[in-house]
């Protein structure tokens, strides 16, 4: 199925970057599930991009409701590509469904209310289990530098497999 619009939901920020270089990259247009609510009818093919909160794709269930999900892409804090059948399950996405991890960024100050909270215990608790593992995997090693030192890890090139994934749609 060949998208033709892409819609985001994101929290701070990372998620809708990525949702702009990919309308970039494809020429396609962007919109915020908020804004597709109003402008975006029904039943279009979208490439759908959420924030990932405890694994699910945020947003994911209401836009699968309004648009034809042609591909999903959840931006985390896991490498680029990590985790792809941990989402799927998660989120009960079929095996036929295109699905993208994408490695977005992490800044405590963005956050608010309960998310505040919520990373403030996981940075103490699967933070600190993190850090005193001995045997890291480099995806690891990266999820615990994103929640010492936050950052941006959004880049053009991180789109690469979802960009080639949508020259090939048809
Ligand atoms: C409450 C909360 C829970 C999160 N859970 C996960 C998670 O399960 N897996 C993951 O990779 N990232 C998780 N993250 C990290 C965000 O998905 C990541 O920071 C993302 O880039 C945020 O995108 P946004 O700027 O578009 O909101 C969580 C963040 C918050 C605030």
């Amino acid at each position: 199925m060949k998208p033709n619009a892409i819609v985001y939901t994101s929290n701070t920020g990372y998620t809708r970057q990525y949702a702009q270089l990919l309308a970039k990259k494809t020429g396609l247009p962007v919109y915020s599930l908020e804004e597709a609510g109003k402008k975006l009818p029904r039943g279009n093919a979208v490439i759908y991009l959420g924030w990932l909160m405890a694994g699910k794709v945020q947003g994911y269930a209401k836009a699968a409701r309004r648009y034809q999900v042609a591909a999903v892409c959840g931006v985390g804090m896991g490498p680029t590509g990590s985790q792809m059948e941990d989402l799927r399950k998660a989120n009960a996405l079929s095996d036929a469904m295109p699905v993208f991890t994408l490695q977005g960024g992490f800044d405590l100050a963005r956050l608010k209310g309960v998310y505040k909270l919520m990373m403030t215990v996981m940075g103490k608790t699967v933070g600190k289990a993190l850090a005193d593992k001995a045997d890291r995997t480099p995806e690891e090693d990266a999820m615990l530098d994103m929640m010492r030192n936050g950052g941006s890890r959004v880049s053009e090139e991180n789109l690469t497999a979802v960009v080639s994934w949508y020259q090939n749609a048809m």
